[in-house]
C-alpha cells in the first residue's frame, strides 16, 4: 500500500473548502500544498494565511512543499499555519541542516527536496536527519507536467545510500497509475498527485488506484 499526498494545486482554487472536505471524506495520508514564491519556481500560489484558513477544515496532515527562496525566512509562518510536515529545496537554502533542526524542534517533521537535476550525493549529509526526501520528478512550479524517467534510478539510489527504514521517499510530478508503480517498485514509499487525483470524473478512484501500488 503506497501512502498517498494529493496535492491541492490542481484543485479548482475558487472551490478549495470542498476539495478539503473531499480529501478529508476520502481519509487521504496527506494533504500536499504546493507553496510556491513566483521566484524559486516561476509561479506563486499560497501562503501561511490560505494554509492557517483550511487547517480547521480537516485533521488530515498537512504536507507543504515549499518552493521558495530562503525558507528559512518564513518557515516560523509555516509551522504557525499549522503545517505537519515541511520539506524545502536543498539549493534554496545556505544552511539546510540548521534548518531541518529548527522545523524538527517545532514538533514538525522536515523534509529535503531534490529537483530532476539534482544528485542524491548532494544530500547524503543529511540523510540521518530529514524524515523524508521529496524526490521532484518534474521542474517545480506547475501541474500537470510529465513525468521524467530518471527519477525511478534516483530512487533506487537513494535506498542504497542509507539503511534507515524509517527514512520516507516520497515522489512529485507527473504521478499516475503507471509512473506510480514505477517509483514504489523503486523504493519510494509516498505519491504526490495533483492533476491525476482532480481531472477524473471520479477522483476517488484515482486515489485508491494510488493506494493499492
Ligand atoms: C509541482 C508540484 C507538484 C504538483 C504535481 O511543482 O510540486 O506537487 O502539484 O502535480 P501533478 O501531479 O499534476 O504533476
Ligand atoms: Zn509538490
Amino acid at each position: 500500500m503506497a501512502i498517498v499526498a494529493p496535492s491541492i494545486l490542481s484543485a479548482d482554487f475558487s472551490k478549495l473548502g470542498e476539495a478539503i472536505a473531499f480529501l478529508d471524506k476520502a481519509a487521504v495520508d496527506f494533504i500536499h500544498i504546493d507553496v510556491m514564491d513566483g521566484k524559486y519556481v516561476p509561479n506563486l500560489t499560497f501562503g501561511p494565511p490560505v494554509i492557517k484558513a483550511i487547517r480547521p477544515f480537516t485533521s488530515i496532515p498537512f504536507d507543504v512543499h515549499l518552493m521558495i527562496d530562503k525558507p528559512e525566512d518564513s518557515v516560523d509562518d509555516y509551522i504557525a499555519a499549522g503545517a505537519d510536515r515541511i520539506t524545502f529545496h536543498i539549493d534554496a537554502t545556505i544552511h539546510a541542516h540548521r534548518l531541518i533542526h529548527k522545523i524538527k524542534e517545532a514538533g514538525v517533521k522536515a523534509g529535503v527536496s531534490l529537483n530532476p537535476s539534482q544528485n542524491p550525493e548532494s544530500i547524503r549529509y543529511l540523510l540521518d536527519d530529514v524524515d523524508l526526501v521529496l524526490l521532484m520528478s518534474v521542474n517545480p512550479g506547475f501541474g500537470g507536467q510529465s513525468f521524467i524517467p530518471s527519477t525511478i534510478e534516483k530512487a533506487k539510489q537513494l535506498r542504497t545510500m542509507t539503511d534507515r527504514k524509517d527514512l520516507e521517499i516520497m515522489v512529485d510530478g507527473g504521478i499516475n497509475e503507471t509512473t506510480g508503480a514505477q517509483m514504489v517498485k523503486a523504493g519510494c514509499d509516498s505519491l504526490v498527485a495533483g492533476s491525476y487525483i482532480f481531472k477524473q470524473d471520479d477522483p476517488m478512484v484515482a486515489i485508491e488506484a494510488l493506494r493499492r501500488l
